[in-house]
């Protein structure tokens, strides 16, 4: 497509459905079973997420915004104009929006698993930008990933707000913005934000809001892959969790079975006792000294770092070595 000059291409990427089978079926083998949080998000899931993001009791969408509504001028001055801006996992692009308008990059990558919901929302972001080649690529970001041909040669900046470091095991997280590093280059920026350690009461309440939405977020994994997987999972026979795991620094979520059920994951009956817990996803928190080591770890120094004034969320600004 191409309006007034502007580039518009679609990569897909999605990984094949063989592999799909074979990480939802190797997650069911694991104890307690598993299942990653990219499950959560297809149309549905992704719609659930923003209404989440609109929550009282979820703060981080929040502060993260206020973050980029007080920073914004000293982060475009810092990274410069016409780049290529590449988000993993874009969502609504809400947030990019603030970002694009700032930075007046040349290109724009967004990367997301929830194809339709990129599509729409990469279309819709592309026809309020004109002057911006949009080049959307559906994929897994925990996998190597190819650039679109058009952006080479262009300084790059990442962007990866929302805390979604949060949802990788710590080596992975390292292993993730190590290829991150890699992908941008020496001198590349990479915008992220992440949520900190804070008190128990409001970390909790934030996965466990009073109007349900994150319950339903989490039993649409099952919703997702009994349509694409076409496993038969009983959404009314499992029940949403989230506790904070203060040793380990994370928000664990589950889904809990409330019977002895037995379920068909692709070709397989597999059990779950009654009370047994299905772990959907970790979201770990950082003080800012754990988040610094971490970057540091992966090859990149920090640049800037801002804070809200309760020390709930995180705004680094990185430069890949
Ligand atoms: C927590 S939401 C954040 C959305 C948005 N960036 C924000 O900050 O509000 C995570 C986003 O990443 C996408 N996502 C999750 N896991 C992914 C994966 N492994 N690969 C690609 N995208 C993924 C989801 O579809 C979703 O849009």
């Amino acid at each position: 497509m191409s309006t007034q000059g502007q580039q518009f291409a679609f990569y897909d990427l999605h990984p094949p459905m063989d592999d799909i089978t074979a990480e939802v079926r190797s997650g069911m083998l694991e104890s307690p079973k598993k299942l990653s949080p990219k499950f959560f998000y297809d149309e549905r899931g992704s719609q659930l997420f923003e209404a989440i993001t609109r929550l009282d009791a979820y703060y981080p969408t929040r502060t993260e915004l206020s973050l980029f509504d007080a920073y914004l001028e000293e982060i475009t001055q810092t990274i410069g104009y016409h780049s290529c801006v590449i988000e993993y996992g874009s969502g609504s692009t809400l947030k990019i929006r603030k970002l694009l308008q700032a930075l007046s990059p040349s290109a724009y990558v967004p990367i997301d698993i929830s194809k339709d919901f990129l599509l729409t929302s990469a279309r819709a972001l592309a026809e309020d930008f004109p002057a911006l080649d949009v080049f959307p690529v559906c994929a897994d970001f925990s996998q190597s990933i190819a650039l679109p041909p058009q952006t080479d040669g262009m300084h790059r900046v990442g962007f990866f707000p929302g805390s979604s470091i949060g949802n990788f095991e710590p080596e992975s997280a390292r292993e993730f913005l190590a290829r991150v590093a890699g992908t941008l280059g020496a001198g590349g920026h990479l915008l992220i934000g992440v949520d900190c350690k804070k008190d128990t009461k409001t970390l909790e309440l934030a996965y466990n809001d009073p109007e349900g939405v994150t319950a339903q977020f989490n039993l649409n994994a099952l919703v997702h892959l009994n349509r694409v997987l076409k496993t038969d999972f009983d959404p009314e026979a499992f029940a949403h969790e989230a506790h904070y795991n203060e040793s380990s620094g994370c928000i664990q979520m589950f889904l809990r079975s409330l019977v002895d059920q037995r379920v068909d994951v692709c070709g397989e009956r597999i059990h779950f006792g009654a009370g047994e817990l299905l772990h959907t996803e970790n979201s770990y928190k950082f003080a800012p000294v754990e988040f610094g080591r971490l970057a540091a770890s992966a090859g990149f120094d920090i640049q800037k770092r801002w804070l809200d004034s309760r020390g709930y969320f995180g705004l680094y600004l990185l430069r890949a070595r």
